[in-house]
């Protein structure tokens, strides 16, 4: 492609070093979206026939096909998809393939290619996590009146259910698909027209290329399109934190399906076995997904750090930009949908849930709060159940079959009222508390 300034043939090393087309390949139906696209625009730029259009067009179409076919043979020696369809759309059209690439880079090109990479992929890791919150939420919904204690710093703190405690999760895939949706919308800006870092002489009309190719705008500084790798960062971050929410379920779910939680079972298909104890049956798909979540992490540091220190505009580096993303993107589409699936399979033991929710201790701040209404402050209540909680601990007795009175007169005989579970999950009914009442009503309201 740079025949004219070389004497010498790129080295074999530097060729099986530079090149991207192993990895970049993937971006090609994009690549020919842009370029005809492109074309389009230089035939109302007056620089291409309409006859040559034709040609570029069906000579792209042909190869598209090809390689959605598998038949397309990538060169390296031709270093990345941009220049391994160049040209072979040059070598099967001839003169019209080589009129291409004016008032274009690579550098336009492939920011083109990547911001409609990842519109696309955004769409599909969206649904992807839609799906996750249908099983959530169809779990939620067969549990939403199963008690559970729910944990702080992993010591029992007060009572909840297994839907309310599901329903956080779908909370968090609901902000990771609001950061998804930001970051579409501000990644969807036509960068075609910025050439290698300084637009061209030759004016296309940028504005109906980025209509063509479905882009709200275009960008407004040429440097910054050929430069800018914002999007891919931002996209990064919102798939690294979609991680750490599908991380932190993991491990709820390593507890709960442990023998000392026992409070949900996981299917056969989605749990595996050990190769020497035979009682086990490992939450794998959890490890995994929590393990993989590092990768996702990583990806994201690589990216931010290879173009930390760069000077404006384009620099090669900016290539390593690509398999940190495409390697996220794959990622998350397989955790999304293998714990997705997980889910919708998973049962409650709801025995084991009720059983631990029936200690009395998770009442504890319900009886402080019982010392309130009797116009006890809060303060002093706190301090009257520590006593109680004390002297149940010292003396082994459970807290609700202490006699409290002879603890503290404030309480009367009345205060025992409060160790009825029913009760207390009822009682919290404002918004974001988790009444059966209210997580129904929330369930019903995603439905
Ligand atoms: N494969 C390159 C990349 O991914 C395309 C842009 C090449 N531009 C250049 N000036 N060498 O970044």
């Amino acid at each position: 492609m740079w025949k004219g300034r070389f004497a010498q043939e790129t080295a074999e090393l530097v060729q099986q070093f530079g090149e991207s087309v192993s990895y970049d390949w993937r971006l090609y139906k994009h690549d020919i979206a842009g370029s005809i696209a492109h074309a389009r625009a230089q035939v109302k730029a007056g620089i291409l026939s309409q006859g040559e259009f034709d040609e570029i067009e069906s000579g792209l179409r042909g190869i598209e096909k090809d390689i959605d076919a598998g038949k397309f043979e990538f060169r390296t020696s031709l270093e990345d998809i941009h220049m391994n369809v160049e040209a072979e759309l040059t070598r099967r059209i001839g003169a019209a393939g080589a009129k291409l690439h004016t008032a274009r880079s690579r550098n336009d090109q492939v920011a083109t290619d990547t911001r409609l990479y990842c519109r696309a992929e955004i769409d599909v890791l969206a649904a992807g996590i839609g799906d996750l919150q249908d099983a959530l939420l169809d779990r939620a919904d067969r549990y939403a009146a199963t008690v559970l204690p729910a944990y702080t710093h992993l010591q029992r703190g007060q009572p909840v259910t297994v839907g309310h405690h599901l329903l956080a999760y779908v909370e968090m895939l609901d902000r990771d698909l609001g950061r998804l949706a930001d970051c579409r919308r501000r990644l969807n800006v036509s960068p075609l027209g910025s050439g290698a870092l300084a637009g061209s002489t030759i004016n296309l009309d940028r504005g109906a290329i980025a209509k063509e190719l479905g882009f709200d705008g275009v960008t407004r500084n040429s440097m910054d399109a050929v430069a800018d790798r914002d999007y891919i960062a931002e996209f990064l971050f919102a798939m690294a934190l979609c991680g750490v929410h599908l991380s932190r379920l993991s491990e709820d779910l390593i507890l709960w399906c442990s023998a000392e939680f026992g409070f949900v079972s996981l299917s056969d298909a989605h749990t595996t076995g050990s190769s020497l104890m035979p009682q086990k049956k490992n939450p794998d798909v959890c490890e995994i997904t929590r393990g993989k979540t590092g990768r996702l992490l990583g990806n994201l540091v690589s990216l931010l750090t290879a173009v930390k220190g760069l000077p404006l505009t384009y620099n090669r580096d900016l290539q390593e930009d690509k398999e940190p993303l495409f390697d996220s993107i794959d990622t998350l589409k397989l955790t999304l949908a293998v714990n997705a699936e997980m889910i919708a399979a998973m049962e409650v033991r709801e025995d084991r849930c009720r059983a631990a929710a029936g200690d009395p201790m998770l009442l504890a701040t319900d009886l402080a709060d019982w010392l309130v209404r009797a116009d006890i402050p809060f303060r002093q209540a706190h301090e009257l159940v520590g006593k109680a909680v004390a002297e149940a601990v010292r003396t082994g007795t459970p807290l609700d079959q202490l006699d409290l009175p002879s603890v503290d007169p404030a309480f009367t005989a009345a205060a025992s009222e409060v160790f009825s579970l029913e009760k207390a999950l009822a009682a919290r009914s404002n918004p974001g508390a988790p009444s059966i009442d209210n997580v129904r009503a929330e369930i019903a309201r995603r439905r």
